[in-house]
C-alpha cells in the first residue's frame, strides 16, 4: 500500500501504571485500544521503580493487541506519536540495550536530602534560572546521579561512553528502532533538570553539578519530527516515529490549548495543569515550574506547570488502602450521601506534597473528623482535595500570569465525574469545560505524529475542532468558596513538616 493510503495514526501512551496504544483515524477519531498494567516496585519506604523491560513488554503487546483490534494492517499505520509518563528516568547498556536497574520514576523520594543539601549550598535560584524547575527528587537529574552513584561500575562505565540514558519516550524509541535511535523531545528533556530551557540544550554546567557525562544523553528533536523508524521485525513494516511529547504536554496539545494563556488540568495518577504563556518563558514566583509547553518547526512555546501528585490517586487509597470502595467508580456515590455539615480535610500528602508547597517530607493527613464522620465524608474529601488541589495552582497561575483563568479545560479519568467537576467549578469560580473526547493525552502523540507527514491539520485549525462536552460553571458564592478554601489552607498548614 503506498503512503498516501495508509490512514491511521498510532499513539503509545506509556503512563505510571499502564502502558497503551490507541490506533486513530486521520480525524484523529479513536478506533481501537489496548491496555496493560504493570508492576509497581516500592524497594523502601518513598522509593518508586519500575522494569524497563516490562515498560517496554506491555507498550509491544499494547500495539500488537490495538493494531489487532481495529483490524487493520500495520502497513496501514502512516506514523507513530509517543507520550510518556514524564521525569522516571532509566539507564541501559549503549551495545546491549540491557538496562542496569530498575527506571526509577517521577514519584521516587531517594533523592530529597541530596536535594536538601544543594538547596543548603545556595544552588536552587541557579538551576531554576536554568531549568525552571526547582531542587526537588521528582525530576530526573538527580535520579540519574543516584544510579551512577549507587549501581556497580556504573560511573566507569559512563566515563567510557558504555550507558546511555533515557526518559521513557527515548527508551520505547530505542527499543522500537532496534537501538538505531538514542533521542528525546525538548518537552521531555526540560523535566530532567539538565536541560536549559532558554538555550535549548543540554546544560553542561549542570551536567558537572550532578557529574554525569554529556555521552550519556540523547539527540533533542522538536515535538514532530523524525525520531526513527521501527524494526521491520516487530510489526513487518518499517513504521515511521513522528511524534513525541511528554504526557501532560501532549495533553495541552489534544486540548488545542495553543494560545497565549489557555490551561488545561489532567487529573490521572496525580493532577496536572498547564498553561500555555506563549514563546517567552515566564519565572514563577508562586513556586510554579517554568517548562516547554511544545516545540514545533524549532520554535519553543512554553508554560507554567503546578504538579500535584496525589488525584486519582487518592481514590485508589480509598479502595486498597482503607478499603471502604471496592472499585474506584463507587466512590461518587459515597460522597454523594456525605453529611454536607461536617467540614473533614483529607490533605493527599502520602509521596509528599507537589506544587505550590514541594514538601517532600509531608504526609497525609485528615482533619476535622467528629462521631459522625464515616467512609462518605472521607469520600467526599478525597474527591474535594482535588479542588482545594486546583485552586493552589489557579490561584498561583494568576498571580504569575498577571491575569485570571477564565476558563479552565479538564480531561483524564476523574472528570468523568459530574459532582467533582462541579465542586472544582465552584471551589476555583471558573467555568470547568469537558471536552468530549477525555483521553485527550494520546490524541495530542497522535496529532504530533500526523502533524508530521501533513496528515493532521496546522495547530489553529485543530483549535477549531475541538469539541465541547460539558461546562460547569459556578454554583456557589465567592465567599462559601473562601470560607471552605480557608479550611484547607489551614489542613496543609499543620501538615507540612517544616511547620514550627
Ligand atoms: O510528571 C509525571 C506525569 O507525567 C505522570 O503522569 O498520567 O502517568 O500519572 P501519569
Amino acid at each position: 500500500m503506498s503512503k498516501q493510503h495508509k490512514k491511521y495514526l498510532l499513539a503509545i501512551d506509556q503512563g505510571t501504571t499502564s502502558s497503551r496504544a490507541i490506533i486513530y483515524d486521520q480525524e484523529l477519531n479513536p478506533r481501537a485500544s489496548d491496555q496493560r498494567e504493570f508492576r509497581q516496585i516500592f524497594p523502601r519506604d518513598g522509593w518508586v521503580e519500575h522494569d524497563a523491560n516490562e515498560i517496554w513488554d506491555t507498550s509491544l503487546s499494547t500495539i500488537k493487541g490495538a493494531i489487532k483490534e481495529a483490524g487493520i494492517a500495520a502497513t496501514d499505520i502512516a506514523a507513530i506519536g509517543i507520550t510518556n509518563q514524564r521525569e522516571t528516568i532509566t539507564v541501559w547498556d549503549r551495545a546491549t540495550g540491557e538496562p542496569l536497574h530498575h527506571a526509577i520514576v517521577w514519584q521516587d523520594r531517594r533523592t530529597a536530602r541530596y536535594c536538601a543539601e544543594l538547596k543548603e549550598q545556595g544552588l536552587e535560584e541557579k538551576v531554576t534560572a536554568k531549568t525552571g524547575l526547582l531542587l526537588d527528587p521528582y525530576f530526573s537529574g538527580t535520579k540519574v546521579k543516584w544510579l551512577l552513584d549507587n549501581v556497580d561500575g556504573a560511573h566507569d562505565r559512563a566515563q567510557k561512553g558504555e550507558l546511555v540514558i533515557g526518559t521513557i519516550d527515548s527508551w520505547l524509541i530505542y527499543k522500537l528502532t532496534g537501538g538505531a535511535s538514542h533521542v528525546t523531545d525538548a518537552t521531555n528533556a526540560s523535566r530532567t533538570l539538565l536541560y536549559n530551557i532558554h538555550e535549548g540544550q543540554w546544560d553542561q554546567d549542570l551536567l558537572d553539578l550532578f557529574d554525569i557525562p554529556a555521552s550519556l544523553l540523547p539527540e533533542v528533536k522538536d515535538c514532530a519530527a523524525d525520531f526513527g523508524t521501527t524494526d521491520e521485525a516487530l510489526f513487518g513494516a518499517a513504521l515511521p516515529i513522528t511524534g513525541v511529547a511528554g504526557d501532560q504536554h501532549a495533553a495541552t496539545i489534544g486540548q488545542a490549548c495553543f494560545e497565549k494563556g489557555m490551561i488545561k488540568s489532567t487529573y490521572g495518577t496525580g493532577c496536572f495543569a498547564m498553561m500555555n504563556v506563549g514563546e517567552k518563558p515566564l519565572a514563577s514566583s508562586n513556586r510554579l515550574l517554568s517548562t516547554l509547553c511544545y516545540q514545533l518547526d524549532g520554535k519553543p512555546t512554553y508554560a507554567l506547570e503546578g504538579s500535584i501528585y496525589m488525584a486519582g490517586a487518592t481514590v485508589q487509597w480509598l479502595r486498597d488502602g482503607l478499603k471502604i470502595i471496592e472499585s474506584s467508580s463507587e466512590v461518587n456515590d459515597l460522597a454523594a450521601t456525605a453529611d454536607e455539615t461536617q467540614s473533614v480535610y483529607l490533605v493527599p500528602g502520602f509521596v509528599g506534597l507537589g506544587a505550590p508547597y514541594w514538601d517532600p517530607d509531608a504526609r497525609g493527613a485528615i482533619f476535622g473528623l467528629t462521631r459522625n464522620s464515616g467512609p462518605n465524608e472521607l469520600a467526599k474529601a478525597a474527591l474535594d482535595s482535588v479542588g482545594y488541589q486546583t485552586r493552589d495552582l489557579i490561584s498561583a497561575m494568576n498571580a504569575d500570569f498577571g491575569d485570571d483563568v477564565e476558563v479552565l479545560r479538564v480531561d483524564g479519568g476523574m472528570t468523568a465525574s459530574d459532582m467533582t467537576m462541579q465542586f472544582l467549578a465552584d471551589m476555583c469560580q471558573i467555568p470547568v469545560d469537558r471536552p468530549t473526547n477525555l483521553e485527550t493525552t494520546a490524541k495530542g502523540a497522535a496529532y504530533l505524529a500526523g502533524l508530521h507527514i501533513g496528515l493532521c491539520p496546522p495547530p489553529k485549525d485543530m483549535m477549531a475542532q475541538w469539541d465541547l462536552d460539558q461546562q460547569f460553571k459556578p454554583n456557589q458564592s465567592a465567599d462559601w468558596a473562601d470560607k471552605k478554601y480557608a479550611g484547607w489552607q489551614d489542613a496543609v498548614a499543620r501538615t507540612l513538616s517544616t511547620r514550627s
